[in-house]
């Protein structure tokens, strides 16, 4: 089965109420398990990062589903890749949220980094983890 990956970036709309995230990501992961979709979704209160990877016609339904969503607006798309082996082959939706420089849940991010993945994606993650590469 042909599988892609795609990345996004959006800013949460305002009036988004705590515990909204919450249930988006309850929705999400039961709709990403029924789909075969797997992903990362990345969260510091204002803007949010996700990539989203599974079957090409799984993930295309997604994404039309999400840039229709009002909860999120100025919704623009990075990567849009074919995909051989997932990157996220265990999480129905891994979350991470980033407060003020803290990092919830930071294994997560550390987990998530260690991943073989695109350069492009592993930019993106780790601009939403502003963290700096050691070079
Ligand atoms: C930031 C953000 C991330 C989301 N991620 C997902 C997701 O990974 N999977 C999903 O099915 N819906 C996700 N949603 C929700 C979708 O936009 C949409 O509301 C939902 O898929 C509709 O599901 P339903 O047709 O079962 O009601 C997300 C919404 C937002 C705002």
């Amino acid at each position: 089965m042909r599988m892609k990956l795609l990345t996004y970036s959006s800013f949460a709309s305002p009036g988004i109420q705590p515990g909204e995230v919450e249930q988006i990501l309850a929705k999400s992961r039961a709709n990403n398990a029924r789909d075969a979709v797997t992903g990362l979704l990345m969260f510091n209160g204002a803007a949010f990062v996700q990539a989203i990877e599974g079957p090409v016609a799984a993930v295309d339904h997604l994404y039309m589903r999400l840039v229709n969503d009002p909860r999120h607006c100025q919704i623009s798309r990075h990567d849009d890749l074919a995909l051989e082996r997932r990157i996220f082959d265990e999480w129905t939706m891994g979350y991470v949220q980033i407060n003020g420089g803290w990092l919830e849940g930071q294994y997560d991010v550390a987990d998530a980094l260690a991943r073989e993945m695109p350069d492009s994606v592993r930019k993106l993650l780790m601009s939403m983890a502003n963290t700096l590469p050691f070079e």
